[in-house]
C-alpha cells in the first residue's frame, strides 16, 4: 500500500505575488516611486499622480459594480472600502484641486479602455487590478510618512488619506483580502487571466507614472 503524499499546492494568493514579483520590483524602482519615498515628488506632481490613480479607481469600482449581478467571483471579492476614490477626491480637494476637473493623461485612458474590455470580456479578470490596488496599500504607509513631511497635509491627515486607509488594522485587511482570494474557486484559465491582469496593471501604473513624472509645467495634468 503506497503512503498517500500530501501535495501542497501554492495558494492562489501565493501564485499572485510570486508571478508579479518582478512588476512589483520594477513598480518600486519607478523614478516616481523612489522621489516619493524620499519626500522628494515635487507637490504638483505628487497631486498630479493621485487624481491620475482617483481616475483608475473610479474607473475599476464602477466596471466592478457593474458585474457584481452577473459575476459571483466579483460579488465575493468586493468591498466598497477598496474604492479609494472618494478618499483621493478628497485629498486633491485638501490641495485645492477640484476632483471634478481632472483630465485623464495618454496611460490612464489607455488602462480605462482595458479596464473596459476586461469588464466586457472577462469580468473576473478585474481581480488583477483589484489585487494591485489593493495590494499597493503595503507599501503606501511608507510613503504616507514620507508625504506627511514632504508636503502640507492637513490635522486630519488630510492630503494623504488614501495612503493609509486602514493605520493600524492595515495588515488584518490585507491577510483578510488574501484569505477571501483564497477561499474562492477559480479555474486554472481564470487564475491565469487575473495574473495576467494584475500583470498589466503594474504596467499600467508604471505608465501612468511616466506620465505624471515627464509632463511640463502649462500641462493639464497640474490645472
Ligand atoms: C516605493 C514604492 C513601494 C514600496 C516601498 C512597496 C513596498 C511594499 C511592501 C513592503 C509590501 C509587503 C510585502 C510583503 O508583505 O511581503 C508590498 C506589497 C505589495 N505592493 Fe508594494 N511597494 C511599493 C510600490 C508599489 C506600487 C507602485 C504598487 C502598485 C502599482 C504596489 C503593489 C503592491 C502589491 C500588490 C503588494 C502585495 C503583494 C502580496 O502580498 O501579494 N507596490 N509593497
Amino acid at each position: 500500500m503506497s503512503t498517500p503524499t500530501m501535495v501542497q499546492s501554492e495558494s492562489f494568493a501565493d501564485r499572485l505575488k510570486t508571478e508579479t514579483r518582478p512588476q512589483h520590483d520594477a513598480a518600486e524602482r519607478h523614478e516616481l516611486q523612489r522621489a516619493l519615498l524620499k519626500g522628494a515628488l515635487p507637490q504638483a506632481r505628487f497631486v498630479a499622480l493621485v487624481g491620475q490613480l482617483m481616475l483608475v479607481h473610479r474607473a475599476l469600482a464602477s466596471a466592478i459594480r457593474g458585474a457584481l449581478e452577473s459575476d459571483p467571483i466579483l460579488a465575493a471579492m468586493w468591498r466598497e472600502a477598496y474604492d479609494q476614490s472618494p478618499r483621493m477626491a478628497r485629498d486633491l480637494a485638501h490641495f485645492g484641486v477640484d476632483p471634478d476637473g481632472v483630465t485623464p493623461t495618454p496611460a490612464t485612458t489607455a488602462f480605462i479602455d482595458r479596464i473596459g474590455q476586461w469588464a466586457g470580456a472577462a469580468p473576473a479578470s478585474l481581480l488583477g487590478p483589484l489585487y494591485v490596488l489593493e495590494g499597493s496599500t503595503n507599501g503606501a504607509r511608507y510613503i504616507a510618512r514620507a508625504a506627511r513631511q514632504a508636503y502640507p497635509v492637513g490635522a486630519d491627515d488630510a492630503g494623504v488619506t488614501h495612503l493609509d486607509p486602514y493605520g493600524e488594522r492595515q495588515p488584518e485587511e490585507w491577510a483578510d483580502f488574501r484569505a477571501r482570494l483564497n477561499a474562492l474557486d477559480l479555474d486554472e484559465a481564470t487564475q491565469r487571466a487575473i495574473v495576467d491582469a494584475a500583470r498589466e496593471t503594474f504596467n499600467a501604473i508604471g505608465a501612468i507614472g511616466d506620465d505624471v513624472l515627464t509632463a511640463r509645467a502649462g500641462s493639464t495634468l497640474f490645472d
